[in-house]
């Protein structure tokens, strides 16, 4: 990336995750925060002097429409991520859009249209998916350290109790699945390497009506099988559990490992129960900074070196979510 000019980022919304990513890619040689947005001036300018960045706007129009922004970080409730991507998209901008990228399928397929139409890079942020750890799994995976998968069992839960938080807001598409669980079924679908033909959930509920837990069984057309499960009633837990039919992998698949604990993945490369359990060990670091310079990188190389999860994988992660949502309320199977 020795001659890339840095990418200048403009943040919208003064989002509490806006803070992590903007401390995270602070040290990028190929990333520059360059200015924020938000619906209130005053906010928008504290928030872009406690965090160091150049320039404020009072309103989102006008960081879409600065000329010196050339991509737009979309932290915002998860209901307005399809209006605002599509708008910075159609001012020209590249977009790396928070998950879930939407709250349905529909909206995800307009969005990856109007990049298309607009010829820009938009794509889905899961820092987790930029680390080693991850990189590393997918290589194990993709030499056949454990034979053929044929199942693989992904959770992530967290506490959210205060009910000002957007996350347990039925009108800001709240709820453990769309959050914590995109998490998990975007993990699942990395590892099946296609979409569920159909799944099965049940769900306990928040006071404020949006799912508080939820297990969810999904079949892809392969056999495999996989499961996720998902909370903002835990302790902090997030990890896989990988079986094959000549060994075991177990993950976490943290954001930016060792936070959260360290970056290792567990390998048991045989059958028996007495096969040793290796463990592997790969380098951590701020998931945020190693997403954004991905990003750099697709926009100014090509959307190859995007090593964060594709326009299919995401489109197919929010129809699993959407069909999991589906069989909370119906009891049933439904198809993805
Ligand atoms: N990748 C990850 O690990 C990760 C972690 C956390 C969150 N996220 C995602 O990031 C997004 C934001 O989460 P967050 O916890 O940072 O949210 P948050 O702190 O509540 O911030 C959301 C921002 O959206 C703006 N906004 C615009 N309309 C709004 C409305 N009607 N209600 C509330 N806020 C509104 C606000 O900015 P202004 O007031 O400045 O306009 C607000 O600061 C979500 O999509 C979430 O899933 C991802």
């Amino acid at each position: 990336m020795d001659k890339m000019k840095p990418l200048r980022f403009g943040v919208l919304g003064a989002a509490k995750i806006a803070r992590s990513f903007i401390a995270g890619v602070g040290p990028s040689e190929f990333v520059d925060i360059v200015a924020v947005a938000s619906r209130d001036l005053a906010k928008g300018q504290q928030f872009a002097n406690e965090l160091g960045v150049p320039h404020a706007h009072g309103s989102y129009e006008a960081l879409i429409d600065d000329p010196n922004v050339d991509a737009i970080y979309v932290p915002l409730p998860n209901t307005l991520h399809a209006e605002w991507v599509i708008k910075a998209l159609n001012a020209g901008k590249h977009v790396l859009c928070e998950k879930p990228i939407a709250i349905s399928q529909t909206d995800t397929l307009a969005m990856f249209e109007a990049a298309r139409r607009n010829r820009r890079f938009l794509a889905e942020a899961y820092p987790y998916r930029a680390q080693e750890q991850t990189l590393a799994l997918r290589r194990l995976l993709d030499e056949g350290a454990i034979g053929r998968v044929q199942t693989v069992f992904a959770c992530f839960g967290v506490k959210f109790a205060d009910p000002s938080n957007i996350r347990l807001d039925p009108e800001r598409g709240g709820g453990a699945l769309l959050d914590a669980g995109s998490y998990a079924t975007n993990m699942v679908r990395m590892v099946a390497g296609e979409k569920p033909s159909r799944v099965n959930a049940i769900a306990r509920w928040a006071q404020t009506q949006v799912d508080l837990t939820v297990i969810a069984n999904l079949e892809f057309p392969s056999g495999l099988l996989g499961q996720i499960s998902c909370s903002f009633n835990t302790a902090y837990h997030r990890h896989a559990l990988i079986a094959g039919t000549d060994g075991i992998l177990e993950t976490t698949f943290l954001n930016s490992p060792p936070d959260a604990g360290p970056p290792e993945i567990h390998v048991r490369r045989g059958i028996p129960a007495t096969t040793v359990r290796e463990t592997i060990t790969l380098a951590g670091g701020n998931g945020f900074l190693a997403e954004a310079e991905s990003f750099a990188r697709a926009v100014a190389l090509g959307p190859e070196h995007w090593t964060g999860s594709t326009e299919q994988e995401s489109i197919e992660t929010i129809a699993t979510l959407e069909a999991i949502a589906r069989s909370i309320r119906s009891g049933n199977w439904e198809n993805v």
